[in-house]
């Protein structure tokens, strides 16, 4: 029975460092975190991206060496994009296939440099595309059942390569299925896949869009990627994706959609990932440049907010930043 002349005192437990420690609910660990990183032809390129200071993008040399310094720091997982020259982009994406293409040499390099990293790829037509959609497009209209056997075919370019998981960011309907086919027929069934289920039409996007130069020519995304209203359309996708064989599920962009990424941890049953996306990267970023944050702590409560919020992985580029400063403690 609740004594009420005692007076409650939560503040009993926050007392010392020591003791904010024992009741702590959720930490963020190198092993929550996955590093985006972009790879360019060339070699020993190592160019910033404009709106994300201390972001680059990296030759294939220097992308293996980046590659061995996050394994050394703890980071564990990549999630690699190319930057493709519009001379070699078409229709079709053709590109994406090409067995000695970029981000296939990338994929193997990664690999064979450090053998353990968890190298993420990235399957969407949009890096390779001229029209810089995710998806085939015919007289303005993305055309959903013919992007999936191109999507299907670089998902296998990219197993062949060595890719450990596979991650579908382009938003047709279908396509964890046609991929999760395309796989097991092709004998990569231990390749697995993180499906971006419940992926915004965000405009948080615009400065990975200029790290990759891949903003669509024409039109936007709204017609495959969700409205930012919805969030039962969220469940619907994700539902959707357990059904078709991921083997993960993901929420994008993160800080916005927090409660998003909570009600997906609360209905799945595979590990939740949020994607911690280029513009709040270069939020944080621009706020610290002016001295109006502090930017250590505010990056440390953005990543604790997305495991509060139910998720087991974070897709961010903070996460070497990150690892650095856990070192350092
Ligand atoms: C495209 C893709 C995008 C991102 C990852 N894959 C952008 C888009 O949908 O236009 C965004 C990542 C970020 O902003 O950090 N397939």
């Amino acid at each position: 029975m609740l004594n009420y002349n005692i007076p409650i005192r939560p503040r009993r437990n926050r007392r010392s460092h020591a003791l904010r420690s024992l009741v702590c609910e959720n930490e963020v660990t190198v092993n929550d975190l996955v590093m985006p990183l972009f790879v360019i032809d060339g070699e020993n390129q190592k160019i910033e991206v404009k709106s994300m200071p201390n972001i680059y993008r990296f030759s294939v040399d220097l992308l293996a060496k980046e590659c061995q310094e996050l394994w050394d720091l703890g980071i564990k997982a990549i999630d690699l994009f190319p930057a493709l020259d519009d001379s070699i982009k078409d229709k079709l994406a053709t590109e994406s296939t090409n067995p000695d293409g970029l981000y296939q040499r990338a994929i193997k390099a990664v690999k064979k440099a450090v053998p353990e990293m968890l190298v993420i790829t990235d399957v969407a037509m949009d890096p390779y595309s001229s029209d810089g959609h995710d998806g085939y497009v015919e007289e303005g209209e993305i055309i959903n059942d013919k992007t999936l056997p191109i999507l299907a075919d670089m998902a296998v370019a990219q197993a062949k390569a060595g890719a450990d998981i596979i991650a579908p960011s382009d938003m047709m309907d279908g396509r964890v299925e046609v991929i999760r086919e395309a796989l097991d027929d092709a004998g990569f069934t231990d390749v697995g896949i993180l499906s971006y289920s419940a992926k915004y039409a965000s405009a948080y996007y615009g400065p990975f869009r200029d790290a990759l130069d891949s903003a669509p020519k024409s039109g936007d995304k709204k017609t495959y990627q969700m409205d930012p209203a919805n969030i039962r359309e969220a469940i619907r996708e994700v539902q959707h994706d357990i059904q078709e064989g991921a083997d993960m599920v993901m929420v994008k962009p993160g800080m916005p959609y927090l409660d998003v990424v909570r009600a997906v941890a609360e209905m799945s049953e595979l590990p939740v990932a949020v994607y911690n996306v280029s513009g709040e990267y270069s939020m944080l970023n621009a706020a610290a440049q002016n001295g109006w944050l502090d930017y250590e702590r505010v990056v440390q409560e953005t990543l604790l907010s997305f495991k509060r919020a139910g998720a087991d992985i974070i897709l961010t580029y903070h996460a070497k930043e990150f690892a650095k400063w856990q070192q350092a403690k």
